[in-house]
């Protein structure tokens, strides 16, 4: 069947429906990566290249396992010691690889809507996997999954997000996509790491589902889930806190707060984590925090990605 969006650029232009075709497919492919042999054949023959322009662990990883998991061969395009040392354009790169052989881009890019720009120009399907300040929706994906599993819903829950609200792309998808999910969102961090008055209205989806606050404690006490964020200091130009002591002090979460936090919360981070920046380290061993399951369903949830995209698919046959 054609897909009425060949790519994944965002969460803004993802109806709820999409979405949820996207967490079904992902729950439904996730039995694939406990089989003795974690292998299906479905995108054989099929070339992914990731084309990343700024530095990733957890998703080129799970999207490079996600796409040899369904049996696609994957090619890792890196700037240093490619022709973008010559000159060479962004689309230009696109182009010369598309005509290689590529049949799904995965772009990684610091500047914001660059995914969105070689989408208008290229002929075969584009992932974002991370834009500058913009928007990041693989993750929100995973997060949604992830939250699904743990809380068994998506809708009515009350979701904290704390520290770098203004620069962090996971943030900007996840308060979409939790608010067409059914939810609200709450984010607090220092003021400076909070949205503009002006970009309110872009994050509020309905009148109650978006709130802005300034106190940790009230912010975290009847959260369904806590998602903590790393201070995006690259993207900010110039000394927006004072220092990570006091972010700490401040904002970073902490044993002390579980007796405030609601039984049953959750608490998520997409990583790279600075423990004793955003977490204590204490954190780590109390089972509330889902860190590394998130991370597990990243794999499941870029299997979906690729798979419907590549084959237009909203359900997957088992295959052995
Ligand atoms: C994030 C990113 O690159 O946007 N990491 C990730 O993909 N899980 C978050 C970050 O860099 O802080």
């Amino acid at each position: 069947m054609a897909l009425k969006q060949n790519h994944l650029l965002d969460i803004a232009s993802l109806s709820k429906e999409e979405i949820k075709e996207y967490l079904n497919l992902g729950l439904n492919l996730k039995e694939i990566l406990y089989r003795p042999i974690p292998k299906v054949p479905t995108l054989r023959g099929k070339l992914i290249i990731h084309l990343f322009y700024e530095p990733s662990t957890r998703t080129r990883f799970s999207f490079d396992r996600a796409a040899k998991v369904l049996s696609a061969d994957t090619l890792a395009f890196t700037a240093k010691g490619s022709s973008i040392e010559k000159g060479e354009t962004l689309l230009d790169t696109v182009k010369n690889l598309e005509a290689i052989g590529a049949d799904l881009f995965i772009i990684r890019h610091p500047l914001a809507g660059a995914p969105h720009f070689i989408a208008k120009h290229s002929k075969v399907p584009i992932v974002n996997a991370g834009d500058g300040t913009h928007e990041h929706p693989s993750q929100a994906l995973l997060d949604l999954l992830t939250i699904k599993e743990k809380l068994g819903t998506l809708s009515d829950l009350k979701v904290t997000i704390i520290g770098d609200i203004k620069h962090s792309r996971v943030a900007h998808s996840d308060i979409l996509a939790f608010q067409k999910m059914g939810s609200s969102v709450y984010v607090t961090g220092p003021a400076p790491l909070l949205p503009d008055p002006k970009e309110e209205s872009y994050f509020r989806l309905s009148e109650k589902t978006f709130k802005i606050c300034y106190n940790l404690r009230k912010t975290i006490k009847d959260a369904d889930v806590i998602i903590a964020l790393r201070i995006q200091k690259e993207r900010h130009g110039k000394a927006l806190i004072p220092s990570f002591q006091e972010y700490y002090e401040f904002f970073g979460l902490k044993p002390q707060y579980l007796d405030i936090i609601k039984p049953g919360a959750i608490l998520m981070h997409p990583g790279p984590i600075n423990w004793g920046i955003e977490l204590s380290p204490e954190l780590e061993k109390y089972p509330f925090q889902v860190i590394l399951d998130q991370v597990e369903n990243g794999v499941a949830i870029r299997m979906a990605i690729l798979l419907k995209l590549l084959t237009g698919e909203k359900t997957y046959e088992v295959t052995y």
